[in-house]
């Protein structure tokens, strides 16, 4: 993994496929003194995408690919990604699944963030699975990526309670508001020595 050197913040690139609420929150925590993180480059597969936003805010690069051919997309990035001496990913709602070439490329320097207590509720349609299963509990994991879909090494974790009249909304926006503190937490984790 890589580590925070003195003062030099780690050149971190943010991909997001929608509304970029947790870039929001990684961007205003890259900002603070003590966070070991400087986000270079937003990545979308999504035109579209409300978060892209954050880039003309916040003046950060970004670039979009048409994932239609991903290996195509995904050689692309790459080159995108070593030209702006991205070492570390954070994967923040992106919604398209990178292949073993694309994460072997970037072994253990990929985070993603997950809506559920995982390994609990992998994949999509999380907060619904959790209530119609009648979980007292949900939550939100950070953790590395590997190519197992939501099934690399856990970071961190917050759980969240399922209240008896939960809605798969009110769920998520609970949950959202701890995931913008979560992923923060979790990168001061990973790079705090010791
Ligand atoms: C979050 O719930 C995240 O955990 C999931 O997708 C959602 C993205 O939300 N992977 P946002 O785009 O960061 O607002």
């Amino acid at each position: 993994m890589v580590k925070s050197t003195g003062f030099k913040k780690i050149k971190t690139a943010v991909f997001i496929s929608g509304t970029g609420s947790n870039l929001k929150s990684l961007i205003k925590f890259s900002k603070l003194k003590k966070s070991p993180i400087s986000i270079k480059l937003i990545i979308s597969d999504n035109l579209y995408a409300k978060g892209l936003n954050f880039g003309n805010i916040f003046k950060i690069k970004k670039k979009i690919f048409n994932f239609n051919d991903r290996r195509s997309a995904e050689k692309r990035i790459i080159s995108q990604l070593k030209k702006n001496e991205i070492k570390l990913i954070c994967l923040a709602g992106f919604m398209k699944i990178l292949s073993r070439y694309f994460i072997e490329n970037f072994n253990g320097k990929i985070l993603n963030i997950h809506p559920s207590l995982l390994p609990k509720y992998k994949g999509l349609n999380t907060h619904k699975r959790a209530i119609l299963k009648k979980e007292k509990f949900s939550g939100c994991t950070v953790h590395f990526v590997t190519s197992k879909l939501d099934s690399g090494k856990i970071i961190i974790q917050k759980k969240v309670k399922i209240n008896k009249n939960e809605t798969e909304k009110s769920l998520a926006k609970k949950i959202l508001i701890e995931e913008h503190k979560l992923y923060p937490k979790a990168i001061m984790n990973i790079f705090s020595i010791p």
